[in-house]
Protein backbone atom coordinates (compact mmCIF):
# COMPACT_ATOMS: atom_id res chain seq x y z
CA UNK A 1 0.00 0.00 0.00
CA UNK A 2 1.39 3.61 -0.98
CA UNK A 3 0.33 6.32 1.09
CA UNK A 4 -0.09 9.12 -0.54
CA UNK A 5 -0.34 13.17 1.45
CA UNK A 6 -1.23 16.26 0.88
CA UNK A 7 -2.30 15.37 -2.62
CA UNK A 8 -3.74 18.05 -5.19
CA UNK A 9 -7.12 16.22 -6.61
CA UNK A 10 -7.46 19.17 -9.43
CA UNK A 11 -6.47 16.42 -12.14
CA UNK A 12 -8.54 14.18 -10.31
CA UNK A 13 -12.01 15.95 -10.84
CA UNK A 14 -13.25 16.55 -14.20
CA UNK A 15 -14.33 19.63 -12.84
CA UNK A 16 -10.98 20.89 -12.58
CA UNK A 17 -11.88 22.44 -9.20
CA UNK A 18 -8.46 23.34 -6.62
CA UNK A 19 -8.53 21.04 -3.45
CA UNK A 20 -6.12 19.18 -1.87
CA UNK A 21 -6.49 15.47 -0.01
CA UNK A 22 -4.49 14.93 3.21
CA UNK A 23 -4.60 11.48 2.15
CA UNK A 24 -4.93 9.19 -0.57
CA UNK A 25 -4.35 5.76 -0.74
CA UNK A 26 -4.65 3.98 -4.85
CA UNK A 27 -6.85 0.90 -4.65
CA UNK A 28 -5.91 -1.56 -7.42
CA UNK A 29 -8.05 -4.69 -5.47
CA UNK A 30 -9.21 -5.57 -2.37
CA UNK A 31 -5.65 -6.03 -0.67
CA UNK A 32 -5.40 -2.50 -0.58
CA UNK A 33 -8.56 -1.81 0.84
CA UNK A 34 -8.07 -4.29 3.59
CA UNK A 35 -4.06 -2.77 4.02
CA UNK A 36 -5.89 0.57 5.04
CA UNK A 37 -7.99 -1.24 7.68
CA UNK A 38 -5.33 -2.92 9.32
CA UNK A 39 -3.42 0.36 9.65
CA UNK A 40 -2.69 0.94 12.49
CA UNK A 41 -2.98 5.34 11.86
CA UNK A 42 -5.85 5.06 8.90
CA UNK A 43 -7.98 2.07 9.77
CA UNK A 44 -10.11 4.01 12.24
CA UNK A 45 -10.38 7.11 9.83
CA UNK A 46 -13.34 8.14 7.99
CA UNK A 47 -12.98 7.41 4.10
CA UNK A 48 -14.14 8.68 1.15
CA UNK A 49 -14.32 7.10 -2.08
CA UNK A 50 -13.07 8.85 -5.65
CA UNK A 51 -13.63 7.46 -8.87
CA UNK A 52 -13.14 9.02 -12.10
CA UNK A 53 -13.98 11.90 -10.35
CA UNK A 54 -16.36 12.87 -13.39
CA UNK A 55 -19.54 13.28 -10.98
CA UNK A 56 -18.57 15.62 -7.91
CA UNK A 57 -18.26 19.14 -6.86
CA UNK A 58 -15.51 19.41 -4.23
CA UNK A 59 -16.42 22.72 -1.85
CA UNK A 60 -13.03 22.10 0.30
CA UNK A 61 -10.36 19.96 1.17
CA UNK A 62 -11.18 16.55 1.86
CA UNK A 63 -10.47 15.24 5.50
CA UNK A 64 -11.13 11.61 5.27
CA UNK A 65 -8.82 8.90 3.38
CA UNK A 66 -9.19 9.35 -0.53
CA UNK A 67 -9.45 5.67 -1.67
CA UNK A 68 -8.29 6.28 -5.08
CA UNK A 69 -10.53 3.19 -7.22
CA UNK A 70 -7.60 1.98 -9.94
CA UNK A 71 -8.87 -1.62 -10.15
CA UNK A 72 -7.87 -2.64 -13.50
CA UNK A 73 -9.49 -5.34 -15.99
CA UNK A 74 -11.39 -6.23 -18.64
CA UNK A 75 -12.60 -10.03 -19.83
CA UNK A 76 -15.34 -11.61 -21.57
CA UNK A 77 -16.39 -14.06 -18.58
CA UNK A 78 -18.57 -16.54 -19.74
CA UNK A 79 -21.91 -17.10 -22.25
CA UNK A 80 -25.53 -17.60 -21.05
CA UNK A 81 -28.56 -18.85 -23.58
CA UNK A 82 -29.11 -15.02 -24.25
CA UNK A 83 -26.31 -12.96 -23.41
CA UNK A 84 -22.70 -13.09 -23.08
CA UNK A 85 -21.29 -11.50 -19.62
CA UNK A 86 -18.14 -9.45 -19.42
CA UNK A 87 -16.66 -7.96 -16.83
CA UNK A 88 -14.42 -4.57 -16.02
CA UNK A 89 -12.58 -3.53 -12.86
CA UNK A 90 -14.27 -0.36 -11.32
CA UNK A 91 -11.19 1.47 -12.58
CA UNK A 92 -11.17 1.43 -16.16
CA UNK A 93 -12.42 4.37 -18.16
CA UNK A 94 -16.05 3.78 -19.10
CA UNK A 95 -15.58 5.18 -23.03
CA UNK A 96 -12.54 2.99 -23.52
CA UNK A 97 -14.33 -0.17 -22.19
CA UNK A 98 -17.48 0.39 -24.39
CA UNK A 99 -15.44 0.52 -27.08
CA UNK A 100 -13.33 -2.63 -26.08
CA UNK A 101 -17.00 -4.40 -26.00
CA UNK A 102 -17.45 -3.33 -29.50
CA UNK A 103 -14.07 -4.20 -30.75
CA UNK A 104 -14.94 -7.74 -29.36
CA UNK A 105 -17.71 -7.80 -31.60
CA UNK A 106 -20.21 -7.73 -28.48
CA UNK A 107 -22.71 -4.83 -28.40
CA UNK A 108 -25.20 -3.26 -26.08
CA UNK A 109 -23.11 -0.10 -24.39
CA UNK A 110 -22.52 2.09 -27.98
CA UNK A 111 -25.64 4.41 -26.55
CA UNK A 112 -23.23 4.99 -23.42
CA UNK A 113 -20.65 6.10 -25.78
CA UNK A 114 -18.30 8.99 -24.22
CA UNK A 115 -19.39 8.98 -20.90
CA UNK A 116 -17.16 10.47 -18.44
CA UNK A 117 -15.90 8.34 -15.30
CA UNK A 118 -14.64 5.15 -14.27
CA UNK A 119 -16.13 1.32 -14.70
CA UNK A 120 -17.20 1.61 -10.99
CA UNK A 121 -18.66 4.78 -10.77
CA UNK A 122 -21.29 3.47 -13.69
CA UNK A 123 -23.95 1.69 -11.27
CA UNK A 124 -23.53 4.70 -8.58
CA UNK A 125 -25.26 6.85 -11.03
CA UNK A 126 -27.03 4.65 -13.10
CA UNK A 127 -25.50 6.65 -16.08
CA UNK A 128 -28.13 6.60 -18.72
CA UNK A 129 -28.02 8.18 -22.53
CA UNK A 130 -30.11 8.01 -25.27
CA UNK A 131 -32.42 5.55 -24.26
CA UNK A 132 -30.44 3.24 -22.83
CA UNK A 133 -29.33 3.32 -18.93
CA UNK A 134 -26.74 1.03 -17.26
CA UNK A 135 -29.38 -0.83 -15.45
CA UNK A 136 -31.01 -2.59 -18.84
CA UNK A 137 -27.38 -3.90 -19.29
CA UNK A 138 -26.28 -4.30 -15.43
CA UNK A 139 -25.26 -8.23 -14.41
CA UNK A 140 -24.24 -7.84 -10.97
CA UNK A 141 -21.40 -6.14 -9.07
CA UNK A 142 -18.27 -7.04 -6.53
CA UNK A 143 -18.01 -4.30 -3.70
CA UNK A 144 -15.81 -4.64 -0.88
CA UNK A 145 -17.53 -3.63 2.85
CA UNK A 146 -15.07 -0.57 3.94
CA UNK A 147 -15.95 -1.38 7.73
CA UNK A 148 -16.03 -5.47 7.47
CA UNK A 149 -13.20 -5.92 4.52
CA UNK A 150 -15.68 -8.69 2.99
CA UNK A 151 -16.35 -8.75 -0.36
CA UNK A 152 -20.01 -9.11 -1.40
CA UNK A 153 -21.78 -9.49 -5.02
CA UNK A 154 -25.26 -7.63 -5.62
CA UNK A 155 -27.29 -8.22 -8.68
CA UNK A 156 -29.64 -5.41 -10.03
CA UNK A 157 -32.27 -5.55 -7.78
CA UNK A 158 -30.06 -4.80 -4.37
CA UNK A 159 -28.37 -2.13 -6.30
CA UNK A 160 -31.77 -0.26 -6.26
CA UNK A 161 -31.46 1.02 -9.45
CA UNK A 162 -33.73 4.58 -10.38
CA UNK A 163 -32.96 7.84 -12.72
CA UNK A 164 -29.67 8.63 -11.76
CA UNK A 165 -29.53 6.66 -8.54
CA UNK A 166 -28.81 3.83 -6.77
CA UNK A 167 -28.51 2.31 -3.39
CA UNK A 168 -24.50 3.80 -3.25
CA UNK A 169 -25.89 7.27 -3.27
CA UNK A 170 -27.89 6.67 -0.07
CA UNK A 171 -26.19 6.47 3.40
CA UNK A 172 -28.25 4.09 5.56
CA UNK A 173 -30.75 5.98 7.73
CA UNK A 174 -31.56 2.92 10.27
CA UNK A 175 -29.93 -0.46 10.52
CA UNK A 176 -31.10 -2.61 7.72
CA UNK A 177 -31.25 -0.44 5.72
CA UNK A 178 -29.85 -0.95 1.82
CA UNK A 179 -28.17 2.56 1.83
CA UNK A 180 -24.35 1.85 0.89
CA UNK A 181 -23.17 5.24 0.62
CA UNK A 182 -19.81 5.62 2.51
CA UNK A 183 -20.39 1.55 3.17
CA UNK A 184 -18.94 0.05 -0.02
CA UNK A 185 -16.45 0.38 -2.54
CA UNK A 186 -17.06 -1.15 -5.77
CA UNK A 187 -14.33 -3.70 -7.47
CA UNK A 188 -15.84 -4.87 -10.48
CA UNK A 189 -18.92 -4.46 -12.26
CA UNK A 190 -20.43 -8.03 -14.71
CA UNK A 191 -22.65 -6.74 -17.74
CA UNK A 192 -24.75 -8.68 -19.77
CA UNK A 193 -24.78 -8.19 -23.68
CA UNK A 194 -27.64 -9.57 -25.30
CA UNK A 195 -26.95 -11.71 -27.94
CA UNK A 196 -29.85 -11.20 -30.27
CA UNK A 197 -29.00 -7.28 -29.86
CA UNK A 198 -31.37 -4.79 -31.69
CA UNK A 199 -30.63 -1.29 -31.89
CA UNK A 200 -32.01 1.43 -29.27
CA UNK A 201 -32.99 4.14 -31.78
CA UNK A 202 -36.75 6.62 -31.06
CA UNK A 203 -34.36 9.51 -29.92
CA UNK A 204 -34.81 12.61 -31.95
CA UNK A 205 -30.95 13.45 -32.60
CA UNK A 206 -30.72 9.64 -33.82
CA UNK A 207 -33.56 9.70 -35.84
CA UNK A 208 -32.24 13.09 -37.36
CA UNK A 209 -28.96 10.94 -38.24
CA UNK A 210 -30.88 8.19 -39.35
CA UNK A 211 -33.09 10.46 -41.96
CA UNK A 212 -29.67 12.55 -43.23
CA UNK A 213 -27.47 9.48 -43.96
CA UNK A 214 -30.94 7.71 -45.32
CA UNK A 215 -29.22 4.71 -43.10
CA UNK A 216 -32.64 2.91 -41.74
CA UNK A 217 -30.81 -0.22 -39.60
CA UNK A 218 -27.50 0.98 -38.13
CA UNK A 219 -25.05 -1.23 -37.01
CA UNK A 220 -24.14 -0.39 -33.14
CA UNK A 221 -20.46 0.55 -34.54
CA UNK A 222 -22.88 3.15 -36.67
CA UNK A 223 -24.60 4.23 -33.53
CA UNK A 224 -21.59 4.74 -31.41
CA UNK A 225 -19.82 6.57 -34.17
CA UNK A 226 -22.98 8.92 -34.41
CA UNK A 227 -23.23 9.30 -30.24
CA UNK A 228 -19.83 10.02 -30.00
CA UNK A 229 -20.12 12.99 -32.56
CA UNK A 230 -23.24 14.28 -31.12
CA UNK A 231 -22.20 14.53 -27.79
CA UNK A 232 -18.99 16.06 -29.09
CA UNK A 233 -21.18 18.72 -30.81
CA UNK A 234 -23.28 18.99 -27.57
CA UNK A 235 -20.98 18.59 -24.39
CA UNK A 236 -17.71 20.37 -23.29
CA UNK A 237 -14.70 18.06 -23.18
CA UNK A 238 -13.79 18.04 -19.47
CA UNK A 239 -10.28 17.68 -20.83
CA UNK A 240 -11.03 21.39 -22.50
CA UNK A 241 -13.28 22.93 -20.52
CA UNK A 242 -14.09 21.71 -17.08
CA UNK A 243 -17.51 20.05 -15.90
CA UNK A 244 -19.30 17.43 -14.25
CA UNK A 245 -21.81 16.55 -17.51
CA UNK A 246 -25.60 17.09 -16.78
CA UNK A 247 -25.83 19.26 -13.49
CA UNK A 248 -29.44 18.82 -12.81
CA UNK A 249 -31.78 15.53 -13.19
CA UNK A 250 -34.92 15.97 -15.25
CA UNK A 251 -37.58 16.59 -13.05
CA UNK A 252 -40.37 14.67 -13.20
CA UNK A 253 -44.55 16.35 -12.34
CA UNK A 254 -48.03 15.24 -12.77
CA UNK A 255 -49.81 15.57 -15.60
CA UNK A 256 -51.68 18.45 -14.51
CA UNK A 257 -48.81 20.34 -13.74
CA UNK A 258 -47.37 19.99 -17.36
CA UNK A 259 -50.65 21.21 -18.42
CA UNK A 260 -50.30 24.01 -15.81
CA UNK A 261 -46.53 25.01 -17.54
CA UNK A 262 -47.68 24.26 -21.39
CA UNK A 263 -50.62 26.84 -20.62
CA UNK A 264 -47.72 29.47 -20.11
CA UNK A 265 -45.06 28.16 -22.13
CA UNK A 266 -46.48 26.00 -24.68
CA UNK A 267 -42.98 25.20 -26.10
CA UNK A 268 -41.69 23.20 -22.95
CA UNK A 269 -40.12 19.90 -23.50
CA UNK A 270 -41.19 17.23 -21.51
CA UNK A 271 -41.67 13.11 -22.25
CA UNK A 272 -45.12 11.22 -21.22
CA UNK A 273 -43.34 8.76 -18.95
CA UNK A 274 -44.60 4.92 -18.63
CA UNK A 275 -45.75 5.23 -15.35
CA UNK A 276 -48.20 8.61 -16.19
CA UNK A 277 -45.92 11.16 -14.94
CA UNK A 278 -44.15 13.53 -17.26
CA UNK A 279 -40.51 14.07 -17.52
CA UNK A 280 -39.13 18.00 -17.89
CA UNK A 281 -35.87 18.87 -19.86
CA UNK A 282 -34.20 20.50 -17.30
CA UNK A 283 -31.95 22.03 -19.58
CA UNK A 284 -34.79 23.89 -21.31
CA UNK A 285 -35.99 25.41 -17.89
CA UNK A 286 -32.86 26.68 -17.40
CA UNK A 287 -32.33 27.60 -21.11
CA UNK A 288 -36.00 29.63 -20.61
CA UNK A 289 -35.04 31.28 -17.60
CA UNK A 290 -32.22 32.92 -19.77
CA UNK A 291 -29.14 31.36 -17.96
CA UNK A 292 -27.22 30.05 -20.75
CA UNK A 293 -23.81 32.26 -20.55
CA UNK A 294 -24.22 33.50 -17.29
CA UNK A 295 -21.68 33.26 -14.97
CA UNK A 296 -20.35 33.90 -11.06
CA UNK A 297 -17.11 33.84 -10.51
CA UNK A 298 -15.45 31.36 -12.85
CA UNK A 299 -17.93 29.08 -12.77
CA UNK A 300 -20.62 29.13 -15.97
CA UNK A 301 -23.22 27.80 -17.70
CA UNK A 302 -22.54 26.10 -21.19
CA UNK A 303 -23.45 28.37 -24.15
CA UNK A 304 -24.58 25.36 -26.04
CA UNK A 305 -26.38 23.21 -22.71
CA UNK A 306 -28.20 24.86 -20.15
CA UNK A 307 -28.09 22.08 -18.14
CA UNK A 308 -24.19 21.79 -18.02
CA UNK A 309 -22.23 23.94 -15.74
CA UNK A 310 -18.63 24.70 -16.09
CA UNK A 311 -15.07 25.91 -14.74
CA UNK A 312 -14.47 28.90 -17.32
CA UNK A 313 -11.47 29.51 -15.42
CA UNK A 314 -8.90 26.73 -16.80
CA UNK A 315 -6.68 25.33 -14.75
CA UNK A 316 -4.37 28.42 -13.52
CA UNK A 317 -7.55 30.18 -12.09
CA UNK A 318 -10.35 27.53 -11.68
CA UNK A 319 -13.71 27.81 -10.42
CA UNK A 320 -14.41 27.42 -6.70
CA UNK A 321 -16.74 24.49 -5.18
CA UNK A 322 -18.30 27.99 -3.56
CA UNK A 323 -18.66 29.62 -6.93
CA UNK A 324 -20.66 26.42 -8.43
CA UNK A 325 -22.89 25.94 -5.98
CA UNK A 326 -24.09 29.62 -5.56
CA UNK A 327 -24.48 29.61 -9.27
CA UNK A 328 -26.67 25.97 -9.08
CA UNK A 329 -28.65 27.74 -6.39
CA UNK A 330 -29.11 30.96 -8.16
CA UNK A 331 -30.23 28.55 -11.17
CA UNK A 332 -32.47 26.46 -8.47
CA UNK A 333 -34.04 29.70 -7.31
CA UNK A 334 -35.28 31.11 -10.68
CA UNK A 335 -36.87 28.10 -11.95
CA UNK A 336 -38.79 27.83 -8.66
CA UNK A 337 -40.12 31.08 -9.36
CA UNK A 338 -40.70 30.99 -12.70
CA UNK A 339 -41.94 27.28 -13.25
CA UNK A 340 -42.68 26.11 -9.28
CA UNK A 341 -40.09 23.40 -9.63
CA UNK A 342 -37.52 22.35 -7.99
CA UNK A 343 -34.18 21.18 -9.29
CA UNK A 344 -32.16 18.85 -8.06
CA UNK A 345 -28.27 18.43 -8.58
CA UNK A 346 -26.97 15.21 -10.32
CA UNK A 347 -23.37 15.53 -8.82
CA UNK A 348 -22.10 14.25 -5.53
CA UNK A 349 -21.12 17.62 -3.57
CA UNK A 350 -18.30 16.99 -1.63
N1 LIG B 1 -32.72 22.08 -24.32
C1 LIG B 1 -32.89 23.44 -24.51
N2 LIG B 1 -31.90 24.27 -24.06
C2 LIG B 1 -30.79 23.79 -23.45
C3 LIG B 1 -30.62 22.42 -23.27
C4 LIG B 1 -31.61 21.57 -23.71
O1 LIG B 1 -33.89 23.89 -25.05
O2 LIG B 1 -29.95 24.62 -23.08
C5 LIG B 1 -33.74 21.15 -24.85
C6 LIG B 1 -33.20 20.40 -26.06
O3 LIG B 1 -33.41 21.09 -27.24
C7 LIG B 1 -33.98 19.12 -26.02
C8 LIG B 1 -34.23 18.91 -24.53
O4 LIG B 1 -34.01 20.16 -23.89
O5 LIG B 1 -35.22 19.27 -26.66
C9 LIG B 1 -33.37 17.82 -23.94
O6 LIG B 1 -32.00 18.10 -24.17
P1 LIG B 1 -30.94 16.94 -24.53
O7 LIG B 1 -31.47 16.11 -25.62
O8 LIG B 1 -29.63 17.59 -24.71
O9 LIG B 1 -30.94 16.00 -23.26
P2 LIG B 1 -30.98 16.34 -21.71
O10 LIG B 1 -32.33 15.95 -21.19
O11 LIG B 1 -30.53 17.71 -21.47
C10 LIG B 1 -30.21 13.96 -20.91
C11 LIG B 1 -29.22 13.42 -19.92
C12 LIG B 1 -27.82 13.41 -20.53
C13 LIG B 1 -27.85 12.52 -21.76
C14 LIG B 1 -28.89 13.08 -22.75
C15 LIG B 1 -29.07 12.17 -23.94
C16 LIG B 1 -30.04 13.95 -17.69
C17 LIG B 1 -29.92 14.85 -16.50
N3 LIG B 1 -29.24 14.24 -18.71
O12 LIG B 1 -29.88 15.32 -21.15
O13 LIG B 1 -26.95 12.83 -19.56
O14 LIG B 1 -26.59 12.47 -22.38
O15 LIG B 1 -30.19 13.18 -22.10
O16 LIG B 1 -29.74 11.00 -23.56
O17 LIG B 1 -30.85 13.03 -17.69
C18 LIG B 1 -25.47 13.37 -17.76
O18 LIG B 1 -26.26 12.77 -17.02
O19 LIG B 1 -24.43 13.89 -17.31
C19 LIG B 1 -25.80 13.50 -19.18
C20 LIG B 1 -25.05 14.23 -20.00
Amino acid sequence: MIVERNVPLQPLNSFGIAARAAVLVRVRGEADVRAVRADAELGAQPTFVLGGGSNIVLTGDVKPVVLKVEVPGRRVVRDTARHVIVEAGAGENWHDFVTWTLDQGLPGLENLALIPGTVGASPVQNIGAYGVELQDRFHELDAIDLLTGEVFTLGAAQCGFGYRDSVFKHAAAAPGDLGLAGRALILRVRFALPKDWQPVLGYLDIERRMQEEGVAHPSARQLYDWIVAIRRAKLPDPAVIGNAGSFFKNPTVTPEQCQDIIGRDPKVVHYPMPDGSVKLAAGWLIDACGWKGKSVGNAAVYEKQALVLVNRGGAAHPATGGEVMTLAKAIQTSVYERFGIRLEPEPVVV
